[in-house]
């Protein structure tokens, strides 16, 4: 199997895309560490891996606390000495116009959205650059990559992720990591169902201009992302991959 022995990490995985690729990387023999703000939710989903036969445990952790992040980089490395492995996907978003939003609502967005990727790569990469290998996928939106409205915030924040991304990938290169983005369009979760209500017409007109016809599966992102962090996409770095049913073609 394509991650027997493999250590991953995903931020995230109580819920939607997080979920899916904690499911898919323990379904291939990965030990994953199923990582939320939410701490019910990582229990129920690495208790769901185990019940499958894969290897799990749950951590709770707040993606915009740098010291909540050092603490789970610490444990995972304390219990298996190293991450292979790096999904940065937790996220949040509210529809706003922007002319209504506020400070508040803007610290919020970029904290989960962009502050979020800089704490988990800032704590994973050190021990996977004196190991001299690892890989990092961050999930961004199509939202960095066109901007969508109503999500002013989150678009900046996500096109910040992207460009982050770059520069990291240029700086651990020599050192045999790969960071890269996968950049879902719409996608069934909760996070969808949250910020389409109230909006289901916009929602719905977007849906219709996808070329494929419908919204994405959880498990359609998951495997984008499980093929960016698996050893046949080793000569690939510094990339965005749209996930997206061809909404956006860039
Ligand atoms: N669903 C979509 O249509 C869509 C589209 C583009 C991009 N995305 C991105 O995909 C990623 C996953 O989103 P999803 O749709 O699966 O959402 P989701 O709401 O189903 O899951 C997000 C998870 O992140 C967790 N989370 C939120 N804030 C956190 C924090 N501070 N620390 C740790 N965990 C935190 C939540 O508890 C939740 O379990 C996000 O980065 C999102 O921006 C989603």
């Amino acid at each position: 199997m394509r991650y027997d022995g493999k250590v991953a990490i995903v931020t995230g995985a109580g819920s939607g895309i997080g979920r899916a690729t904690a499911l898919a990387l323990a379904a291939e023999g990965g030990s994953v560490a199923v990582a939320d703000l939410d701490g019910a939710r990582a229990r129920a989903v690495a208790a769901e891996i185990g019940r499958a036969g894969g290897r799990a445990h749950p951590i709770e952790v707040d993606v915009t606390q740098t010291s909540s992040v050092k603490t789970m980089v610490a444990t995972v490395l304390k219990e298996s000495g190293r991450v292979d492995v790096l999904v940065s996907n937790a996220g949040w978003d509210r529809i706003v116009p922007f002319l209504e939003t506020d400070e508040q609502l803007w610290n919020k967005v970029i904290a989960v959205n962009y502050w979020g990727h800089l704490a988990c790569l800032h704590a994973v990469l050190p021990s996977m650059v004196e190991r001299g290998e690892g890989r990092v996928v961050i999930v961004a939106s199509d939202a960095g990559r066109v901007g969508s409205s109503g999500e002013a915030v989150y678009s900046g924040a996500k096109g910040a992720a992207i460009a982050f991304m770059k520069a990291a990938a240029r700086e651990v290169a020599r050192r045999g990591v790969t960071v890269n983005c996968v950049a879902p369009g719409l996608t069934d979760t909760a996070m969808l169902a949250g910020v389409r209500e109230g909006h289901e017409r916009l929602f719905d007109s977007i849906t219709r201009a996808i070329p494929l016809g419908r919204v994405g599966a959880p498990e359609e992102v998951a495997s984008a992302i499980l093929y960016l962090a698996s050893t046949e996409a080793c000569y690939i770095t510094g990339q965005t991959l749209s996930v997206d049913g061809g909404l956006t073609m860039l």
